[in-house]
């Protein structure tokens, strides 16, 4: 089957810059992303790049190459969804925060939503793949809608689970040159190994054939939420070590990397920090939990819950050793956050362990700066609005952003790094000393500081692991 035009629906940080690759790769494929946010589409056609709705290094010039030409981002779903003969699905699948399964399952309606919509306008054939992220048997719900809910036309459709496996802030590192593209489809019918075929050559055309990984649609579901509980798992491990270092003066960075040294263990995700965040690793293991606990097993559910739990214990961690570090009382004192996103090189900040951190110390009357390179005012209020913990002019009477870090830091009684931008290496720390309340405190939530230089500068130093903290 020759695949001539996609449809993207969902113009996230997946499906972006998802489609940008496809269509940079692809250029005799057109390629049209849909999103019902308006606003969204509107940045994402913006000509000035630099206003792109999703930071990504690279993506800009794969949208200048693309866009125009064969790459389109659109609000019109409904053409866009007939004209294609693929359609990828990336909408956002939330924790619900309602009903069954509150606080756990995935909540599919904007997938169910999504289906319907497709059910209803197609009038020919699609293959209709899953690309966010979904518990394990949702594509026999989508099938089940577009085969019953359909216009009265004889439209045939495929479903396939397609997860995408890249990371932010290197999205296009990782769609260029991934590790593999797997595809779940329905291996046991000629029509379902059509649709598969097709959507491998669409990979082919820069992915070689030994990576492009073909299952059945249930095992490809579960590998995507099994990789990143595997992955959020590892960071949960080394953070749950970090803890003990602290008590016992080993050095987490050293266990780190005498364990990584081991083949078996590879030396990858093993980076203790104040607690992983992203869209991704909370909610995919809520996901296994719920399903593991649908059917009856306890102990499965258990076990990855603990992953959650432990990070959660990280971030509460983090924010009290602030607190008893500064004499107990962190009241009406300044606390400067150098960082806000849920990691470097991108500007989302969903689940980002900064909004926690930022609460805690709120709760406790302090007094927050941030600086954050890419992130808005706007959305790290938004952020802890989101968390319903106090009013929304309480949280911008407590949090001030700044885009300068020099003013953010100014008469501050402690800095915490939350977020490893690179930058924060090459900040004149003396400078930031000098203007500082003292004794000035310096919280490395990510281990990225030489804090032994930035010890000999004055600075009290805690970082993440370190058997070398002060006593608390
Ligand atoms: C993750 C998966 O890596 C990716 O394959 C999947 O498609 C989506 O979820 P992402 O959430 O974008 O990607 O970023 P990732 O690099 O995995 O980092 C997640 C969080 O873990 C970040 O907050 C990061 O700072 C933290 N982390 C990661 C650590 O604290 N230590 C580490 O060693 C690695
Ligand atoms: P992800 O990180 O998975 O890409 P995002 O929240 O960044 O998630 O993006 C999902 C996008 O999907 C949002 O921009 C949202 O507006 C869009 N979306 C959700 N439901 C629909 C729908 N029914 N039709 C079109 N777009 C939708």
């Amino acid at each position: 089957m020759d695949i001539k035009h996609i449809c993207c629906i969902g113009a996230g940080y997946v499906g972006g810059p998802t489609m940008a690759v496809i269509a940079q790769k692809c250029p005799h494929i057109n390629v049209t992303v849909v999103d019902i946010n308006e606003k969204r589409i509107a940045a994402w056609n913006d000509e000035d790049l630099s206003k792109l709705p999703v930071y990504e290094p690279g993506l800009d010039k794969v949208v200048e190459e693309a866009r125009g030409r064969n790459l389109f981002f659109s609000t019109e779903v409904d053409k866009a969804i007939d004209a294609a003969d693929m359609i990828f699905i990336s909408v956002n699948t939330p924790t619900k925060t309602y009903g069954k399964g509150k606080g756990m399952a995935a909540d599919l309606k904007y997938i169910e939503l999504c289906a319907r919509q497709i059910a209803r306008v197609a009038t020919s054939d699609k293959i209709v793949i899953e690309k966010s992220t979904l518990p394990v048997r949702t594509a026999s719900a989508i099938k089940s809608i577009l085969d019953n809910t359909g216009n009265g036309s004889e439209v045939k459709f495929q479903i396939l689970s397609n997860p995408e496996f890249l990371a932010e802030g290197t999205a296009i590192e990782d769609l260029l040159d991934p590790d593999r593209v797997l595809i779940g489809g329905d291996t046991s019918t000629a029509e379902g190994k059509k649709a598969i075929q097709a959507l491998a050559s669409v990979y082919a055309n820069w992915v070689p054939q030994k990576q492009i990984l073909t299952t059945n649609v249930w095992s490809s579901e579960l590998s995507k939420l099994t990789a990143n509980a595997f992955l959020a798992q590892r960071v949960s491990s080394i953070n749950s070590l970090s803890e003990l270092c602290e008590k016992t003066e080993a050095d987490v960075n050293e266990v780190a990397k005498a364990i990584g040294m081991d083949s078996r263990i590879g030396s990858k995700f093993l980076k203790a920090s104040v607690g992983f965040g992203g869209s991704c690793f909370q909610k995919d293991i809520l996901n296994l939990v719920y399903i593991a606990k649908t059917y009856g097993l306890n102990e499965v559910a258990d076990y990855w819950e603990q992953v959650i739990i432990m990070n959660d214990h990280q971030k509460r961690r983090f924010a009290h050793n602030i607190i008893s570090t500064l004499f107990n009382t962190v009241s009406g004192k300044k606390i400067a956050f150098l960082g806000w996103a849920f990691k470097k090189d991108t500007n989302d900040t969903r689940e980002s362990a900064a909004i926690y951190v930022a609460d805690e110390l709120l709760n406790e009357q302090s007094k927050v700066a941030v600086y954050d390179p890419k992130v808005s005012e706007e959305q790290m209020y938004a952020d802890l609005d989101y968390l319903n913990t106090r009013s929304s002019e309480e949280n911008r009477e407590g949090v001030s952003v700044f885009n300068n870090p020099y003013e953010a830091c100014k008469d501050a009684h402690a800095i915490a790094v939350l977020t490893e931008w690179d930058e924060f290496k090459t900040y004149d720390w003396q400078k930031l000393y000098d203007q500082m309340q003292k004794p000035a405190f310096l919280f490395d939530g990510r281990g990225i500081l030489d804090t032994d230089a930035l010890e000999k500068i004055g600075f009290v130093c805690y970082k993440i692991g370190s058997g070398k903290n002060p006593e608390i």
